[in-house]
């Protein structure tokens, strides 16, 4: 999730650039960059945060009235000078920002560089100048529209020209871009947070349309290059609520970001049926004769999940402990070992020490994280990226289902690497997930009415067995982060050894049950709890009966191994919306911080 701006106007461009990339810089700060066209290019960019390049610009008279800004969130190679955008062709006269990610970078790099093209960075971006060069003769937009037949991926793009410096071009798929327009000049961004200092006015652009800025008019184009008119609209809110784009907090932002996070994570991973993973096609999954999944908090419900999905598929045995544990007890693992650490800050201290432990003892070390160039995903043998985005809420949602998503696919990865049996159509189904999400969070208001259930209470049960014990664990952690509300998860099946002494007239019972094999025993200990006066809310699929529950949210029936990932929304709405009405500051829960790098 990177930002990008863009100015053609009538006055200097700089000032726009720099302070539509401070509102941006929630999306990704490894790096940031701009390009001020002036007869000439010129391009500063730095490694770092944006206060870096603005002290380096002091150092340059740049005045110029066309220009494109950028920050990066990494992706595809480290955070660096080179790799920081704007990336600009061999002769100097073609620049550009990129978000996104091109998926089939590497043949168009061959390609180009068999052509003679030299490449500064490690980037995917860098190829989409080169390829506009080799396009380019004479009509910017006919060489923009064919790289748009050639690039595959997600892309929202600005691009300048010193043979049209009266312009810029922009175009988008899959990635966010939106174009204002003010009294001296038309700018884009990729969020409206950067264009509200200077208009409300804005154009929404659709995938693969194309639109030129010129100071006192945009043009817009369809993907086949024939002009056509869109309405503007006007943007009816402030800066702030700007930043999380017109919802309340980030919490819910994240959450709603869920089917896009999850999408971009799946990006290029899955072809036919096949699961690429290039980052591992070193790895001979044969000489493993244990995996041991290591995290903390959220990021060890998700393993909790993937571990049980791992061992289904290969009957490999598969632990999982939580990082504080691992490191000080004496695991028993050596080199056949695979170890996998998943952290979404990549900066988590016991994590870290884990996968320290987990290196002496000459395991193999795997890192799942959200952040490039992160401390784990710098130790770890090898790593992998979700494609969450920057979480800013404390209470994690984006990263959790966005994990759960790569450990799934991982999971069946390794069980294709050992020409196991695999299960198509779960992989095929793996891909419709963000549209079921979206389908879940149609239903918001329902979990709303829910969550008014716990407004007075000082405790709630979850109940679960087999994967929705992983997926109530981490809705009971939701729920007590941001409501206070005391609230403890359960194995449905040991409720009677013990916990079903606390239960009584009016206590709250949030129970799922969704796997095949087992939702039946749930709903029998429902029954249970429901005969000592448990209100009962209940999330499973039409596959079962059940009496006697009032609250039941029916979720999509998908493959059992996918439906933790559905079950999390309706969880992580119930704990939002249960804060929101104890009037609790959702975003900064108290005593927590989004990254723990101390014991
Ligand atoms: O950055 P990490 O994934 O390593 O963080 C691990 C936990 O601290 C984190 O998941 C924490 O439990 C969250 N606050 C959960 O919402």
């Amino acid at each position: 999730m990177c930002g990008i701006t863009a100015y053609c106007g009538n006055d200097e461009a700089l000032p726009f650039l720099l302070q539509g990339l401070e509102k941006l810089e929630y999306r990704g700060y490894d790096s940031a960059g701009i390009t001020i066209l002036d007869k000439s290019l010129t391009t500063v960019k730095c490694k770092g945060r944006l206060q870096l390049l603005v002290d380096e610009l002091e150092k340059y008279d740049l005045k110029g009235h066309v220009g494109i800004g950028h920050t990066r969130w990494a992706t595809h190679g480290i955070p660096s000078h080179l790799n920081s955008h704007p990336h600009t062709n061999d002769k100097n006269t073609l620049s550009l920002v990129h978000n996104g990610i091109i998926e089939n970078y590497r043949e168009l790099k061959e390609e180009l560089v068999n052509k003679g093209y030299h490449f500064q960075s490690e980037t995917d971006s860098e190829v989409v100048v080169h390829l506009l060069d080799s396009y380019y003769q004479g009509n910017l937009l006919k060489a923009v529209q064919k790289v748009l037949e050639r690039i595959e991926g997600s892309y929202a793009l600005c691009i300048l020209s010193t043979r049209h410096p009266d312009e810029i071009i922009v175009t988008k798929k899959d990635s966010p871009l939106v174009i204002g327009k003010t009294k001296n000049a038309s700018v884009a961004a990729s969020d409206i947070p950067a264009l509200l200092a200077y208009t409300k006015e804005v154009y929404f652009i659709e995938d693969n349309e194309i639109a030129i800025l010129k100071a006192n008019q945009i043009h817009f184009y369809d993907q086949k290059g024939k002009e056509i008119t869109k309405e503007s609209s006007i943007i009816p809110y402030d800066i702030d609520a700007a930043r999380k784009n017109g919802y309340d907090t980030f919490m819910l932002k994240e959450i709603y970001e869920q089917p896009y996070a999850i999408k971009e994570t799946l990006r290029g991973r899955i072809q036919n049926e096949t699961i690429l993973f290039e980052e591992l096609k070193n790895i001979d999954f044969l000489q493993f004769n244990k995996v041991y999944f290591v995290a903390c908090g959220t990021a060890y419900h998700a393993c909790l999940c993937g571990a049980q999905i791992l061992e289904r598929i290969t009957h490999l045995p598969v632990l999982t402990q939580v990082a504080s544990e691992f490191r000080y007890n004496d695991p028993i693992i050596d080199e056949h070992t695979l170890t996998i650490f998943v952290s979404q800050s990549g900066e988590t201290a016991d994590t870290l020490g884990a996968l320290r432990l987990a290196k002496e003892k000459k395991a193999s070390t795997i890192a799942i994280t959200n952040v490039l160039g992160s401390t784990i995903s710098r130790d770890a043998d090898y790593v992998l990226y979700t494609c969450a985005g920057p979480e800013i809420a404390v209470a994690s949602t984006k990263a959790y289902t966005t994990q759960l998503i790569l450990l799934m696919l991982f999971a069946y990865y390794i069980a294709q690497e050992l020409h196991l049996t695999v299960n198509t159509k779960a992989i095929l189904q793996l891909q419709q997930v963000p549209w079921y999400i979206e389908k879940i969070l149609e239903d918001a208001c329902q979990f709303k009415e829910y969550a008014t259930m716990l407004k007075d209470k000082h405790d709630a049960y979850f109940i679960g067995r087999s994967l929705d014990y992983a997926s109530v664990l981490e809705g009971a952690l939701k729920l007590k982060e941001v409501s206070y509300i005391h609230a403890d998860a359960y194995v449905a099946g040991e409720l009677k050894h013990g916990p079903i002494a606390l239960i009584e007239e009016g206590s709250v019972v949030i129970a799922v049950a969704t796997q095949p094999h087992i939702a039946s025993k749930t709903i029998s200990n429902i029954q249970e709890t429901i005969a000592r006066g448990a209100d009962v809310i209940l999330l499973t699929t039409n596959h079962y009966q059940v009496k006697n529950v009032e609250n039941i949210y029916y979720l999509p029936n998908v493959e059992p191994t996918l439906q933790s990932i559905l079950t999390a929304i309706p969880l992580q709405l119930i704990a939002y919306y249960s804060a929101c009405i104890r009037g609790c500051d959702v975003d900064k829960p108290r005593n927590l911080a989004k990254s723990v790098t101390v014991e």
